[in-house]
């Protein structure tokens, strides 16, 4: 009941429907009734809060509903929601595989197919869909961009490039990818983007279905085949426009931000800005050198073409910025932009999207963009998940992925993103199969696997994210372990070769060297000084406590060793102190996840 007293006070009641109960009512007992109204308004509950980041132990959780939301999600293939008809069983399908949150994409192309007419049958459709099987959604904005390119621009908008001019490449050629520099294309995708946020506001303020928007999708210019030794003439948009504000003086505001934030600045360009004297008028080329190619094996940390990366970043921040701005301003909901990194076989900007929201230009995102919330990682090579999600985990930024590979492997690290990086949400990619790339095989149940023991902890993981008793352990063919000191214990992840190899687990050992088979991810919690909270599994695994201390006299023994499970939601316990535990710790088998309580006791 949202009655609130001022309205209960002003007006007459002579009647009220009380659990369905029509209550006639004595005047005379006006006043009694105030009193239950305002009573029911307290004990029904506050006014659901529209949903929102908070900050809490130093990092961002999601709150939806007033509670701390935590995102087990995944995202569908780009054209899921391209037809109402082809989404519908969508839903279920989603639900049975445990997630609680479905990322879609909503195009600008169906929402206003003629200029000016919208029509938000997909969406209300979508909304419809995940509502009833108790789903969340993150809606994602594929307006001006996806992917770099303009592809899910309405007609009306690819056909007029006069109106909506496009990025030219160095060797001037024409890009299908909208040009930053367009007004009337920023004009355009903001007020389509401020239309379905309207809508969204009018179907879902009370229920918050939609908890969250990611605006556009991997921004940037570039080119595929650069990626594949083609020269690289992508790194960054060459048309008149571009070149004039190129040459042209970097705009104060972005001096200003550079000079409040020195101390803070991203090394690379506090480097580029210093070693150019911190001027504070010039040039980009002037401010911060001329961009040169990199060529040598630290590509982490050195940055290929940088000033171009800059200046597409500032252009690209200052149109999504406003895009987001227009949208909050009619209903706002957190709304965070999603990147395509830097990685092996793509190191320079043009090879990955030149001016997405990485870490070596989140400055500038921070000046341009503050209506931005945050910068999300999209991590398809997983040798570089730890550099990445420690990147985006830092300087205030919550670690969110939402888009990530589909396959066991990728089910064991969202243990891992949850416990070591304060994940406030984990998606992979193409998780209703059917795409044409990144699909989830029909019979990898991993992912509800691993979801369905992660839901039940959902409420302990927000009460300890951000704190140093939870954390995550990761191994893979590539790490035979993982370990962490926690207080006196050291808790160490290792695949259980010896129990397969001597066939104890039934598991199939030709597959051994398989990189995805291997792996394992846990989420530690220390719940007390002597008591863990530990989930995970997928790969054949075993987890071990031991004392941290090798010289103590005194050893570490398991004082009780639990599998937590849940029925309808009530925890129940299964005591395993014998044969369960007799390899060092408790053992997950292949394909399984589990939850054991482990209590210490010293002898
Ligand atoms: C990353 C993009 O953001 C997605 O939309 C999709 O195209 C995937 N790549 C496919 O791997």
């Amino acid at each position: 009941m949202d009655l609130v007293w001022s309205k209960a006070i002003k007006i007459k009641v002579h009647s009220i429907i009380w659990n369905n109960t029509l209550i006639k009512i004595d005047m005379k007992r006006e006043i009694f009734l105030m009193i239950v109204l305002g009573f029911s308004q307290i004990t029904t509950g506050q006014k659901k809060e529209i949903p929102h980041l908070e900050k809490l132990n130093g990092t961002v959780q999601l709150i939806v509903n007033n509670e701390p939301f935590t995102m087990l999600s995944g995202e569908l293939h780009n054209s899921s929601t391209g037809s109402e008809h082809y989404m519908q069983p969508i839903w279920n399908r989603m639900a049975e595989k445990k997630l609680n949150t479905v990322i879609a994409p909503i195009s600008w192309e169906l929402i206003e197919p003629e200029e000016g007419k919208f029509d938000f049958s997909i969406v209300d459709s979508a909304v419809e869909g995940a509502r009833k099987e108790g789903l969340k959604l993150v809606l994602i904005w594929f307006g001006s961009w996806k992917n770099g390119k303009s592809t899910y621009i309405p007609g009306w908008v690819k056909t007029d490039t006069k109106r909506f001019p496009l990025v030219k490449d160095k060797e001037r050629g024409t890009m299908a990818i909208l040009s930053t520099l367009g007004v009337n294309s920023l004009k355009s995708d903001a007020k389509a983007f401020s239309a379905l946020m309207q809508h969204i506001k009018q179907i879902d303020s009370q229920e918050h279905t939609v908890v969250m928007i990611q605006v556009q999708n991997e921004i940037g210019t570039l080119d595929y085949r650069a990626s594949y030794g083609m020269p690289n003439i992508y790194m960054r948009d060459f048309s008149d426009v571009a070149n004039k504000k190129f040459n042209g003086p970097v705009p104060n505001e972005l001096i200003d931000y550079l000079t409040k934030n020195k101390s803070k600045l991203h090394p690379a360009l506090e480097k580029a800005w210093g070693d150019n004297g911190y001027l504070k008028k010039g040039n980009w080329e002037e401010l911060f050198g001329p961009g040169k190619q990199y060529s040598g094996d630290d590509w982490k940390n050195n940055f290929s073409y940088y000033t171009e990366e800059l200046f597409m970043a500032w252009h690209y921040a200052k149109y999504v910025g406003e895009v987001a701005k227009q949208g909050k301003d009619e209903y706002a909901l957190p709304m965070y932009v999603n990147a395509w990194m830097k990685q092996p076989n793509g190191r320079e900007p043009g090879q990955y999207p030149s001016g997405g929201p990485l870490p070596q230009v989140f400055d500038i995102w921070r000046a341009a963009a503050p209506s931005i919330d945050f910068f999300a990682p999209d991590i398809y090579e997983v040798e570089i998940f730890d550099w990445v999600s420690e990147e985006f985990s830092t300087s205030g930024n919550p670690l969110m992925i939402p888009e990530t590979k589909s396959n066991p492997a990728s089910s064991a690290r969202a243990f891992y993103a949850l416990g070591k990086y304060d994940a406030i949400g984990y998606a992979p990619f193409g998780i209703d199969g059917n795409g044409i790339l990144n699909t989830t095989s029909p019979n990898d149940e991993s992912l509800k696997t691993a979801y369905a023991s992660l839901e039940n902890i959902l409420p302990i993981i927000s009460k300890y994210r951000g704190t140093e008793k939870m954390t995550g352990l990761f191994i893979d063919s590539s790490k035979e372990k993982d370990e962490v000191v926690m207080g006196e214990y050291v808790i160490s992840l290792k695949r259980n070769s010896f129990a397969e190899a001597q066939g104890l687990l039934g598991v199939d050992i030709e597959n051994k060297n398989e990189k995805e088979e291997e792996a394992a991810g846990f989420l530690i919690i220390q719940l007390a000084e002597n008591e863990f909270l530990v989930a995970g599994g997928i790969g054949s695994s075993i987890l071990t406590i031991s004392k941290s201390n090798n010289d103590s006299p005194t050893q570490a023994g398991y004082l009780s060793v639990d599998e937590v499970s849940y029925s309808n939601g009530e925890m129940r316990t299964h005591r395993l102190n014998g044969d369960e535990t007799a390899f060092g710790g408790p053992v997950v088998k292949k394909g399984e996840s589990k939850i054991f309580k482990m209590k210490m006791y010293t002898y």
